[in-house]
């Protein structure tokens, strides 16, 4: 069977990581406040001159490596991303620039959190099809842009980063077994940012209402995991891994409790990276993959929900 399978992974971090402690000395919090909530206790904020992008092709070149090919070898970009470098062209036309990819299919993905789910499913589709034979699937943000850094509801909780994958379409039982999207724009006002070009012509800043997205995101992680596990034909003790969106572990721990995972099988990076939207399931994928958790044949199930709301998992064999 013609599959995508996962040639190698790659992530980068801003040089600059900021603690709790440092931001409660802006903001009217603590660091038992953030981690009792949340599990974070640092994240990376991107300085002038580290962009979307820029991290983005830290993160690609890392993957391209690892995965063994050559920069020329890739013939789909698909970047995820809610905070490209320019409203247009798209984050991917910069880092296939910045990799010397003379031509190649180029485009960005906007899911927000789930943004890497989609980008997955759109770029497995691709090679599944035989659009493309490489791809080079990216989730790369740098939210502090979109912070509203007075809001300690909010600016507390996100963090910046870029993860990719590298996929080859070849005949194998590995590789992406089943992918599974949802979208429900009724809730736009729960989670959005207050411009746009079209709207108010600015960028805008982040508002969450952060309660309402919790008690959503716990039913909707558990439901879309079940899903992604019918389609691929496997039952909840086939999972070796499960590498979620990290935005609190509070709701990994809730949405484990419900399908009644033990907490060792699910990948945590919330502690150190924060929630970096997008970026944050292949940055922990990557975290997981180069510590030697995850192992080749493993199982692995991927699951992100975020503005929109926006929803999705992927179930593959690494
Ligand atoms: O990535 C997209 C998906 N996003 C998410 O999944 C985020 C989902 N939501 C959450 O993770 C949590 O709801 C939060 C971490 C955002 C908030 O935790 P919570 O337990 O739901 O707290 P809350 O919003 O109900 O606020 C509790 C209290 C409030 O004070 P009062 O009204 O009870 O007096 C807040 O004003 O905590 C206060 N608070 C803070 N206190 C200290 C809010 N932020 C802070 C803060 N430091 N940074």
């Amino acid at each position: 069977m013609r599959r995508s399978i996962v040639l190698g992974t790659g992530s980068a971090l801003p040089k600059r990581r900021i603690t709790n402690e440092e931001l409660a000395q802006s903001v009217d919090t603590t660091d038992e406040w953030i981690v009792e909530r949340t599990g974070i206790r640092s994240r990376y904020v991107a300085a002038e001159g580290e962009t979307t992008a820029s991290l983005a092709v830290g993160a690609a070149r890392r993957a391209i490596e690892h995965a063994g090919v050559e920069a020329t070898d890739i013939d789909l970009i698909v970047l995820a991303t809610a905070t490209p470098d320019q409203t247009f062209p798209s984050s991917a036309t910069k880092v296939q620039a910045a990799l010397g990819i003379k031509d190649c299919i180029a485009f960005d993905v906007h899911a927000v959190c789930t943004g890497f789910l989609y980008a997955l499913s759109v770029a497995d589709s691709m090679l599944r099809s035989g659009n493309a034979q490489k791809a080079l699937v990216i989730g790369a943000e740098t939210f502090s842009r979109i912070l509203d850094w007075e809001d300690r509801a909010t600016c507390v909780l996100f963090g910046d980063g870029a993860g990719a994958l590298v996929l080859s379409a070849e005949e194998s039982e590995s590789g992406v077994l089943a992918t599974r999207l949802h979208a429900d724009g009724r809730h736009n006002d729960l989670l959005f940012v207050d411009g746009g070009p079209s709207t108010t012509g600015t960028v805008g800043k982040l508002r969450m209402k952060g309660r309402e997205v919790f008690r959503h995101a716990v039913v909707n992680l558990a439901d879309v995991l079940n899903e992604v596990l019918v389609a691929a034909g496997l039952n909840t003790g086939d999972i070796d891994w499960v590498v979620p969106h990290q935005a609190n572990a509070r709701i990994l721990d809730a949405t484990a409790k419900k399908l009644g995972l033990p907490a060792e099988k699910i990948v945590m990076t919330v502690d150190r990276h924060a929630n970096t939207s997008a970026a944050s399931v292949p940055l922990a994928f990557d975290t997981a993959v180069k510590d030697g958790r995850i192992k080749r044949g493993d199982v692995v199930v991927l699951e992100a929900m975020g503005g929109g709301f926006t929803w999705g998992a992927a179930a593959l064999r690494y």
